[in-house]
């Protein structure tokens, strides 16, 4: 099949950058890793390597690769004739599903993408509303579309400018788009209060994400979250909780069940599919009314809610509602966590591992949880690159996301002797890392 570089020879002359997904391109192979199969906890690549797999479809893969459960549904979709554009029965029974577990949700509908997902339903809560901004908050993601990839992880060399000037994050998204975005900081009262206070008869949502996993795992202060939740309500503005990634990470519900604060709107994701295109947006029936045929905004599509995955989709769910499921899960989760506190007391390390259930982040150069955006910039990106390099050298696949700190994880086919594996890999590489640069290790003085 030849080496990877190879593969990445080809494909860049047929495809940008030669993949399909832009960060695909590692920095810490400088090529993509192109995978010739996916079996249980591991993946290959086409030279026939086999790694450890910690990225787990960066959360898609709850379930692990070829999972027998998803096979099954596949077999099913097959025999069914995998039929397509028409409702199903099993389109209601899923639905019936996430009714039941994410709290907010009245009406779900289904797509494919979190990105899809976030663009359809801020477009109800403005269809909602009549209002068009959107408060939002730094450090968190939405998706790549233009009416949210705005002012979320700007350069440090564009903060706090971003409060004036919202951060436009890719090359092609209209200055006009940036003027309906409000970017405030997590877990600031005091600009969350200015924010609404200036801006509700324009605002249509406040979106954020629980847990924020695309940025250090920061979690919201109780008290905070209470505190949008009360304003929003008072304001005629949807509370929008994105959990494509936090839904179904530590229990069979979403976050928001578990922290006890129920917002307007939700999108869901990732593992919802066992590892197949699928995500939700759901909520109030009010706001879901908005959709047309009932109301007048508008989402359909040749493939919405396509009966592949969304038989995966009932496969997942049956999985994970199993009794034994979470249980099992959370026995990995005490493994490494316990084996990565064991590391960073032993070592001393400047560090930090926050997670939700089965995801975690890793934060260099502090030692407690970051609280917002701006906290996170002591992490050191090249730092944390050479850190995966060796990781992936001995056999263990993080993605590198450029090295920021952003989410790992792993699956219910991961073994407890996997586990071990990742944490001598881990403990190895922090341990080379902080000798060469002493970055991460507190000064004792
Ligand atoms: C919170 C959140 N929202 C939206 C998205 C976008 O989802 P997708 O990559 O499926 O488009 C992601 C993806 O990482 C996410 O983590």
């Amino acid at each position: 099949m030849g080496t990877q570089q190879e593969q990445y020879h080809k494909a860049r002359k047929v495809m940008p950058g030669g993949v399909n997904s832009s960060t695909r391109l590692l920095k810490t192979i400088g090529a993509p890793f192109y995978a010739s199969q996916g079996k249980g906890s591991r993946i290959t690549d086409v030279e026939g390597k086999e790694y450890l797999d910690m990225c787990c479809a960066h959360g898609a893969g709850l379930l692990g690769n070829g999972h027998p459960a998803i096979n099954e549904a596949l077999r099913k979709a097959m025999e069914i004739g995998y039929v397509n554009s028409f409702e199903t029965v099993y389109h209601e029974e899923l639905a019936s599903v996430i009714v039941d577990t994410v709290a907010c949700a009245d009406q779900v509908r289904f797509c494919s993408s979190g990105s899809e997902a976030t663009l359809h339903l801020i477009r109800a809560c403005r269809g909602y509303t009549g209002k068009d901004k959107i408060i939002r908050i730094e450090g968190h993601f939405h998706g790549y579309h233009e009416m949210i990839f705005i002012g979320g992880h700007p350069p440090q060399s564009d903060f706090p400018r971003n409060r004036e000037q919202p951060f436009i994050e890719s090359a092609g998204i209209p200055q006009q788009f940036a003027e309906l975005i409000i970017p405030i900081p997590y877990n600031d009262k005091e600009a969350l209060k200015e924010a609404i206070h200036q801006y509700a008869d324009e605002t249509a949502l406040v979106i954020l994400e629980p847990v924020n996993f695309n940025c250090a795992g920061i979690r919201a202060d109780e008290d905070y979250l209470q505190l949008v939740r009360k304003l929003t309500a008072e304001n005629n503005i949807m509370l929008f909780f994105d959990e494509i990634q936090s839904a179904y990470k530590k229990s069979f519900q979403a976050a928001q069940n578990e922290l006890g604060i129920i917002p307007d709107v939700t999108t869901i994701g990732k593992s919802i599919g066992g590892g197949l295109p699928l995500s939700a947006f759901c909520g109030k029936k009010e706001v879901m009314d908005s959709f047309s045929p009932v109301g007048q905004v508008a989402h359909s599509g040749t493939f919405n809610a396509h009966l592949v995955p969304i038989l995966a989709g009932l496969a997942f769910m049956k999985e994970a509602s199993a009794p034994d499921f979470y249980p099992a899960l959370q026995k990995l989760e005490k493994q490494f966590h316990s084996g990565i506190d064991r590391i960073i007391e032993k070592h001393d390390l400047n560090m930090v591992v926050p997670n939700f259930g089965a995801r975690f982040n890793i934060l260099l150069g502090r030692k407690t949880a970051a609280r917002n955006y701006e906290e996170t910039f002591c992490h050191d990106n090249q730092e944390f690159l050479s850190i995966l390099k060796d990781c992936y050298d001995k056999g263990v696949y993080f993605h590198d996301y450029g090295g920021g700190p952003a989410h790992h994880g792993y699956s219910i086919q991961h073994t407890s002797e996997d586990m071990d594996y990742v944490l001598k890999v881990l403990e190895a590489a922090f341990i080379k890392s902080s000798n060469t640069t002493g970055r991460f290790v507190l000064d004792d003085s």
